[in-house]
């Protein structure tokens, strides 16, 4: 990974980031913190607490996530104590897959963006076949990483033959999805643990609402804003302490776990995605998210009008 220049300047004047006012947030993006391979022209975004170019933001993601792809799935599961599993299943069982579209008689199709080494694809497919409410199911994971894809790959070969018939993979950035994923083509989009990582979560959702059918759900679960102020101290402790340390020793990778941590820390508030789905041209219901384990992770949905 490239070297990250002032890094704990930058973490002292930002750590506080995700209930701070504007004023205090654009503090992160002065002048001498830009990152030395940014050009004037080209926008600026943050990578955890770094400010880089886009180009290099979608560059550092790509090796983070090249980088963890073989100890991925066993560092889920030290990171979280095994918790990503419940909140997966959580979220999966809350899509009811194969019962949410309105229209049972037809085939169902999933997307399921940044899916990774499959752990959302591999629970929906087995709810959404095992209802029989749909003639035939098609889940794609897509993914811009190849490297996620192929564990992924490897892992799905253990399935089913009916859950292997019924998926595939395809590389693509959730930013710009390619034209095999057609307009008004999908009955529900999926995306955990990704979003966070995008270069621009605003074209992302302009995608997704692209692709998904008139009545089609997005779902999306990430990690959230905690509401409970002493889980939130132990939860930060053991992030920005235990996390990296862990990535370290387990994965020979400290700074892609200081990432994931640090990009935990700069997400939106459950408020403020609610209002970016909305503002994508989603219909939310209620508060348009639920919180799971206090808002350690949150399961966003947005429909899109009829
Ligand atoms: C933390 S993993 C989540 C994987 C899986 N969904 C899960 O819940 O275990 C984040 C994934 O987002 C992918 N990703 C990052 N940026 C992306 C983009 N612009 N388009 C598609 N996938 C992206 C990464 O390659 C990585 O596989």
């Amino acid at each position: 990974m490239a070297s990250r220049p002032s890094l704990r300047a930058l973490r002292r004047v930002t750590a506080p980031l995700r209930n701070t006012p504007t004023q205090t947030r654009s503090l992160c993006v002065s002048a001498p913190l830009l990152n030395s391979s940014s050009s004037p022209q080209e926008r600026q975004t943050h990578f955890g607490f770094e400010t880089v170019s886009e180009s290099e933001k979608t560059k550092r993601v790509a090796n983070v996530f090249h980088s963890v792809a073989d100890s991925y799935d066993k560092m889920n599961d030290l990171m979280s104590f095994g918790y990503h599993r419940i909140w997966k299943d959580q979220f999966v069982s809350s899509l009811a897959p194969g019962l949410v579209p309105t229209n049972p008689a037809s085939d169902l199709r999933i997307l399921d963006v940044a899916g990774g080494t499959g752990d959302i694809a591999f629970r929906l497919l087995r709810t959404a076949i095992d209802t029989h409410a749909h003639p035939s199911v098609h889940l794609t994971i897509s993914d811009i990483n190849p490297s996620m894809l192929s564990v992924g790959r490897s892992r799905s070969e253990s399935l089913p033959i009916s859950h292997q018939a019924a998926l595939s993979f395809l590389e693509a950035d959730a930013t710009s999805l390619p034209p095999q994923i057609a307009d008004n083509s999908l009955d529900l989009y999926t995306v955990a643990f990704g979003i966070r990582n995008f270069t621009d979560i605003p074209a992302a959702l302009r995608e997704a609402r692209r692709v998904l059918k008139p009545g089609g759900v997005f779902a999306c679960l990430e990690f959230s804003a905690v509401d409970n102020p002493v889980l939130d101290a132990l939860y930060k402790r053991w992030s920005f302490s235990a996390i990296p340390l862990i990535g370290q020793v387990v994965a020979g990778d400290r700074d892609s776990y200081q990432y994931l941590v640090e990009s935990i820390e700069r997400f939106p508030s459950q408020e403020k995605f609610r209002d970016m789905i909305v503002d994508a041209g989603f219909v939310v219901s209620g508060d348009g998210y639920e919180n799971l384990t206090g808002g350690v992770a949150a399961v966003h949905k947005g429909i899109k009008p009829l």
